[in-house]
């Protein structure tokens, strides 16, 4: 059983609680170009997943995406947080709906950035004891030429990719092969029982996951809206943080009228 742990956070604004959960393999610095303007209507809550950042772990501990889900849950609580919207991108997505499932009372909103809802193919899997041997021979650095051609649009600016190498260079191997393993084995998520307001955004040159493949999912989550992000690849919060805060701003403006309108 992995040790039950609160995650380390960048915190910015304050009311309704909104938190932001990052990819793999990366940190709550993937949320840099979000967290000043969503800071104008929310409280923003980017956690740094454990084994990063200002997050620890018992270094003996293995854990799932159900263990991040449990430790975001936890982090609320321990904030005194009873629910929150909930944004994550790729990896970021798993862990959300992996909280979905566990801890449903906690999604007020779910946000998916880059993200999909399907498991490993076999392939994929493969793909994932690959890149696991890499970084247990080589570290961490090794997947950088690996995987930076792969998360950018081709004409992305030059300080996207260099903030993704410094991230994913900072990020502990033993934290990488976890979080490898807990996505090869991640199961199916059903888009379909999802019962929240939801808003998917795809960055429209996303050579990891095709946009079509988001516009299906967003298709068959229940009400959910759904956008393409222009120029973009994999990390569509910083190859074209415009359109994305513009989008997440109007999902959020749109939640606050709901809820003042059921408030009595
Ligand atoms: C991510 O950006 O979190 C990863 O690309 C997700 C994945 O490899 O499935």
């Amino acid at each position: 059983m992995p040790s039950p742990i609160v995650l380390g956070a960048q915190q910015t604004g304050a009311g309704r609680p909104l938190v932001l959960v990052h990819g793999f393999p990366f940190d709550a610095e993937q949320w840099s170009e979000q967290l000043t303007t969503l800071a104008e209507r929310r409280r923003v809550i980017a956690v740094d997943l454990r084994g990063r950042g200002r997050s620890t772990h018992a270094p003996n501990d293995d854990w799932t995406l159900d263990t991040h889900a449990d430790d975001v849950a936890r982090t609320l609580d321990d904030l005194g947080l009873a629910r929150a919207d909930v944004v994550g991108l790729s990896m970021g997505g798993y862990v959300a709906f992996a909280l979905l499932r566990r801890h449903p009372g906690k999604v007020a909103s779910l946000t998916l950035i880059d993200s999909k809802a399907s498991a490993d193919t076999a392939e994929a899997r493969h793909g994932r004891d690959e890149n696991a041997r890499i970084v247990r021979e080589h570290g961490t650095r090794a997947l950088v030429p690996i995987m930076i051609p792969k998360l950018v649009a081709p004409s992305s600016p030059a300080w996207v990719s260099q903030k993704l190498a410094v991230m994913i260079e900072r990020t502990p191997p033993a934290t990488c092969i976890r979080d490898l393993m807990a996505m090869r084995d991640r199961p199916d998520s059903d888009p379909t029982s999802v019962r929240v307001p939801t808003l998917v955004l795809h960055g429209a040159l996303d050579a990891l996951m095709p946009v079509a493949a988001a516009h299906a999912m967003a298709a068959a989550i229940p009400g959910a809206r759904f956008v393409e992000v222009p120029g973009s690849g994999h990390i569509a919060c910083l190859e074209n943080a415009p359109v994305v805060n513009q989008a997440l701003a109007s999902f959020l403006r749109e939640l606050d009228g709901t809820a003042r309108e059921e408030s009595p």
